[in-house]
């Protein structure tokens, strides 16, 4: 038909179209491994065109222009995500992918109200080493902080080792700059701890796995850094008490700063890999739970029902301290390396119910002929799941049917992302996921932002 304006034809458009509104050294045909791979390796799907925006309005032009042209757009930062949310989507039409790695660094930081700005692609270790030359604390901390970003973990409202201290990163965020998908720029960074006026956009964009705007610039709030801590390890024999022990780790007036848990096997598994000697006993029963309370440094603040525990490990060194941290942050990359099919959840139970999920994903590991392991953060009910299988049975809709049966959440901190669309309605009901819905289309109204994540 002539005159008509064919895909095809419009794809091809997309780089030189791009190159036009950015420079020609913003702006590449094709995607790297490292972008269109996730952290497991899992490969995403091809690319239109991939861009390098330096501020929020060149990423305004992006999406102006994707809008235009009924372009889709991958956002992506660190894209160190668990759950396919960062990379180039396997089905559909080809997105524009939009890196942030070009608008980073700390831009301002407040010394006495204790507040800090960062582009969206700064990593969190670099925000946490800023806010500690000033005297301050980010309350955000997670294994992959040297190449997440605060972009990416407003997205995914991240959470991480310190959520039990501070929260997880809603709970920092006081303000974002932003592009909606036809290109309109929302900057509302004023700092403000205190402000009633309507709907907290803020807080519905941390965790909305950029599907409603492309964040730009964070604004978060800072604490100070607590006392020098006392880090712990000690065996226990089930979940729930580890969650109990943890809830009265602290001695009056010290704070919990950490409360992590890993099964004895793994925990084992981390020493051989790293090649250390094992703080504890060798043990397959039960798990270890690593706690840190800040106390001074010497062990003063640490409640005795975890001191008079014969076998509790008491790491006052900072390089005691280090070893049991790397035993646990190892975890991911530990399972990542096993032979089989590696399937990962990242669920949340209440309290009482966390031995019934161990027991239950023991059993269903053993009817499948894996092995599974368990770690996670045991303050908040989290635990990440990981289940290695010989075969190509999938076993995610029985896991998280029960994690929903339990009265749990299928995802509690990695977020839905691609990987686990399919099972949001586990979680949120019909009426959950219309509201959901509704105010995917009234920001996104073409559907252009990340599609294929949360939504099917
Ligand atoms: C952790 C990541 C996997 O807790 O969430 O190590
Ligand atoms: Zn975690």
């Amino acid at each position: 038909m002539p005159g008509r304006v064919r895909m095809g034809d419009v794809m091809s458009q997309i780089p030189d179209r791009l190159a036009q509104v950015l420079t020609s050294d913003q702006v590449a045909t094709t995607a790297t491994p490292s972008q269109t791979n996730d952290w497991l390796g899992q490969p995403g799907g091809p690319v239109a065109a991939v861009v390098h925006p330096m501020a929020a309005d060149e990423v305004s032009k992006v999406l102006q222009l994707a809008s235009q042209l009924g372009v889709p757009v991958q956002i992506q930062s660190g894209n160190t995500g668990l759950v396919g949310g960062s990379t180039p989507p396997r089905n559909g039409q080809a997105p524009i992918l939009l890196c942030l790695d070009r608008m980073t660094g700390v831009r301002h930081i407040d010394s006495d109200t204790g507040q800090l700005i960062a582009g969206a692609g700064t990593t969190i270790a670099e925000v946490q080493d800023v806010a500690a030359q000033h005297g301050w604390r980010y309350g955000v901390d997670l294994a992959a902080r040297d190449t997440a970003t605060i972009g990416g973990t407003v997205a995914t409202n991240a959470g991480g080792v310190r959520v039990c201290a501070y929260g997880s990163t809603r709970a920092q965020v006081l303000g974002l700059e932003f592009v909606l998908a036809d290109g309109a720029v929302v900057s509302d960074r004023p700092g403000l701890s205190k402000d009633n006026t309507g709907y907290d956009l803020v807080g519905l964009l941390c965790g909305s796995e950029g599907t409603l705007a492309v964040v730009t610039q964070v604004r978060v709030k800072l604490w100070r850094p607590p006392m020098q801590a006392t880090t712990l390890a000690l065996p226990v024999d089930g979940l729930v008490e580890a969650a109990a022990l943890s809830g009265s780790a602290a001695g009056p007036g010290f704070s919990l700063l950490a409360a992590e848990v890993v099964d004895r096997s793994s925990w084992h598994a981390a020493t051989l890999m790293s090649d250390r000697a094992d703080p504890l006993a060798h043990s397959a029963e039960g798990f270890v739970l690593l706690l840190e309370v800040g106390d001074g440094g010497e062990g003063q603040g640490v409640a005795e029902v975890i001191t008079e525990r014969p076998e509790t490990v008491v790491a006052t060194q900072m390089s005691q301290r280090r070893l049991l941290w790397q035993l646990r942050e190892i975890q991911t990359t530990l399972w990542s390396r096993l032979p089989g099919a590696l399937h990962k959840f990242d669920v949340s139970v209440p309290a009482a119910e966390l031995d019934a999920l161990a027991a239950e994903t023991e059993a269903l590991t053993n009817r499948l002929g894996g092995r599974s392991g368990i770690f996670g953060h045991i303050r908040e009910g989290n635990l990440h799941i990981q289940l290695v299988l010989p075969g190509h049975e999938d076993p995610t809709r029985e896991l998280l049917s029960l994690v929903g049966e339990l009265g749990g959440s299928i995802s509690a901190e990695h977020g839905i992302g691609r990987y686990k669309s399919e099972y949001l309605d586990l979680r949120r009901s019909a009426a959950e996921m219309a509201t959901m819905r509704a105010v995917k289309k009234s920001l996104d109204p073409q559907g252009l932002l990340n599609p294929g994540v949360l939504f099917r």
